[in-house]
């Protein structure tokens, strides 16, 4: 042991103990099923607490231990695993490891600053807003040393004419009496009035102009999720087709998520062992020993949705995944690449626009266009074109 009463872990040996055992439930800097570990386990964290907390928390919790039963009712009593298996030494070296790894988290954030993925994204647009600023001011200053040049030849010029001197004096006097005869004479100075009225709406149209391009960004977002559901593995690994689980993608407006039902044809015999495939089983009410399902027990899980168009914009998938054969990928991303899906476009204005620019429509051997083109004609030869004919029956013309 060594001098302090810190026991003294080995990060490395701990690394492998705590991807094995722990990852499945935790991750360092965020919340997931359990607390997020770094912050959890601080430098201040008792670490015989911790340890008998790792290796048997349902005995603190037994024990009424006053800070195991606050964290085990703040997490819903969702209850963590025990690990009698661990000895001291590797809950050290867990300990140890979550401890470096928070403060490299840490000390990265740092250097990187607050600057977030989103910040990235609209830096170009403050850069130009902290432009404009400058240019404002640049041109206020010139504008006010001109104004005194000005003054001072003017006043130059009346000396030249000999003007009695008693005309002269009350105005200095009234300059160093009135604070804001500057401000005053600046006022009644038309250019100058007409010169702020024009940076004014120059500045407030591109801050409006702006906004409404990066309306809503939120590029990046990737909130924890309900149950540690994998694309990684799912799509990625296993090459399950995107249309298995989010087929109305290629149907209609909306992708949806799957029902749970869609991951009982395989969970059912596959993981059953495992706690996050227990969850799928409770908001089922299937109860996995029996294998029946009690719908008075079931609690629909809530998954958190990541995309999300304000409700003025219409959006359909099928026009863009089946009509114009776009992969969604181009949109969201390798999500086949993704443990938990973050939102990996803008979704703002200029970004549909951008694309609506570049992109060419796929119009050979669509029905739409071909329809299209019979109308064209038909309208060419002087007939009658009905709303229906211009596809005015379609369900999700006038369906949400
Ligand atoms: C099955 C999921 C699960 C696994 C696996 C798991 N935990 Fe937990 N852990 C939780 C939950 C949930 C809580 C919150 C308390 C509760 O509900 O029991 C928690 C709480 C904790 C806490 C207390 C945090 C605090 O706020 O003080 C620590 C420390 C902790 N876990 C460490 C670990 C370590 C280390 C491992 C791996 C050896 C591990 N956990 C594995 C689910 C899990
Ligand atoms: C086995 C079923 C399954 C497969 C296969 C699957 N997904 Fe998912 N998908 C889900 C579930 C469940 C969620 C909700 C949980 C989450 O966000 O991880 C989801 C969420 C998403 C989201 C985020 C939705 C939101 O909230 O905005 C996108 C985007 C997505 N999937 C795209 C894809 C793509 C692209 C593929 C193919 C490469 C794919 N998915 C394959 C089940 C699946
Ligand atoms: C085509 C079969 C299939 C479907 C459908 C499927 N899964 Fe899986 N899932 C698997 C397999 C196989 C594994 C285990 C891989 C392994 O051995 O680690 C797995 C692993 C998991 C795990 C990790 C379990 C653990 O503790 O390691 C979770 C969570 C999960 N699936 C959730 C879901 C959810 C939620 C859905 C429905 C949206 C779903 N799965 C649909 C086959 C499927
Ligand atoms: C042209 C870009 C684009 C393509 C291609 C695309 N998506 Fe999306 N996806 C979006 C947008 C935009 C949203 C947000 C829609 C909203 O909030 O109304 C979204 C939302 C989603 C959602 C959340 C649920 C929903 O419908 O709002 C899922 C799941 C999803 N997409 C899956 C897919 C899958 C799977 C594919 C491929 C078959 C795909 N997307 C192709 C742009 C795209
Ligand atoms: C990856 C490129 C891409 C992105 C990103 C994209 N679109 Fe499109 N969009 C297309 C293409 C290509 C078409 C033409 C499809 C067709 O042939 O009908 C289209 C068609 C449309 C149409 C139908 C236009 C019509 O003919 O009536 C609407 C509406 C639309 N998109 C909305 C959006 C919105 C809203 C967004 C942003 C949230 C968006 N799109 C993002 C490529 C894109
Ligand atoms: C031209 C526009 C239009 C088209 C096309 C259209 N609907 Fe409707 N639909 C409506 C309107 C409007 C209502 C609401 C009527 C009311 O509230 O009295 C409605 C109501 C409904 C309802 C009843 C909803 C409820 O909550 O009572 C259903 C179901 C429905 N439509 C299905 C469809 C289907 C399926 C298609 C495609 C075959 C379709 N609609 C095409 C305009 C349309």
């Amino acid at each position: 042991m060594g001098l302090t009463a810190r026991a003294q872990g080995d990060a490395a040996k701990g690394e492998a103990l705590y991807k094995a055992n722990c990852t499945s439930c935790h991750k360092i800097d965020q919340r997931m099923t359990g607390p997020a570990l770094g912050p959890a386990i601080t430098s201040e964290t008792d670490d015989k607490w911790l340890t008998k907390w790792i290796q048997n928390n349902q005995a603190l919790i037994a024990a009424k231990d006053p800070k195991a039963l606050k964290i085990y009712n703040e997490y819903n009593q969702a209850g963590m695993n025990t690990f009698t298996n661990l000895s001291d030494g590797d809950v050290a070296n867990i300990i140890a490891y979550v401890r470096t790894e928070w403060k490299t988290m840490q000390d990265d954030a740092a250097k990187k600053g607050p600057a977030t993925g989103a910040a990235a994204e609209s830096g170009p647009s403050s850069a130009l807003i902290f432009g404009l600023i400058g240019v404002i001011i640049v041109a206020f200053i010139v504008i006010l040393v001109l104004n005194k040049v000005i003054g001072t030849m003017e006043r130059l010029v009346l000396k030249r004419k000999d003007l009695p001197a008693e005309e002269l004096e009350p105005e200095t006097e009234e300059v160093a009496v009135d604070k804001f005869a500057t401000v005053k004479r600046l006022a009644k100075n038309k250019k100058l009035v007409f010169f702020f009225i024009l940076a004014g709406t120059v500045a407030l149209g591109s801050w409006s102009w702006v906004t409404m391009w990066n309306t809503n960004v939120h590029q990046g977002y990737q909130p924890v999720q309900p149950i540690a559901y994998s694309h990684e593995l799912h799509a990625g690994v296993m090459k399950i087709n995107c249309q298995y689980c989010h087929s109305s993608a290629y149907k209609g407006r909306n992708a949806t998520i799957p029902s749970l039902n869609v991951c009982m044809n395989c969970h059912k015999v596959v993981k059953t062992e495992s706690p996050e495939i227990h969850k799928i089983y409770d908001a089922l009410g299937y109860d996995p020993q029996t294998q029946k399902y009690d719908t008075t027990k079931a609690r629909p899980i809530q998954w958190v949705r990541i995309h999300n168009l304000p409700d003025f914009a219409y959006f359909n998938h099928s026009q863009h995944v089946k009509v114009a054969g776009i992969e969604c990928q181009r949109c969201h991303g390798p999500v086949q690449t993704m443990k938990e899906v973050y939102q990996y476009s803008p979704l703002t204005m200029k970004w549909c626009i951008q694309c609506h620019k570049r992109t060419e429509t796929n119009y050979k051997g669509n029905a739409y266009y071909e329809n299209m083109i019979q109308v064209h004609d038909r309208i060419k030869r002087g007939e009658k074109v009905t709303a229906a004919a211009l596809g005015g029956l379609d369900c999700a013309r006038c369906h949400y």
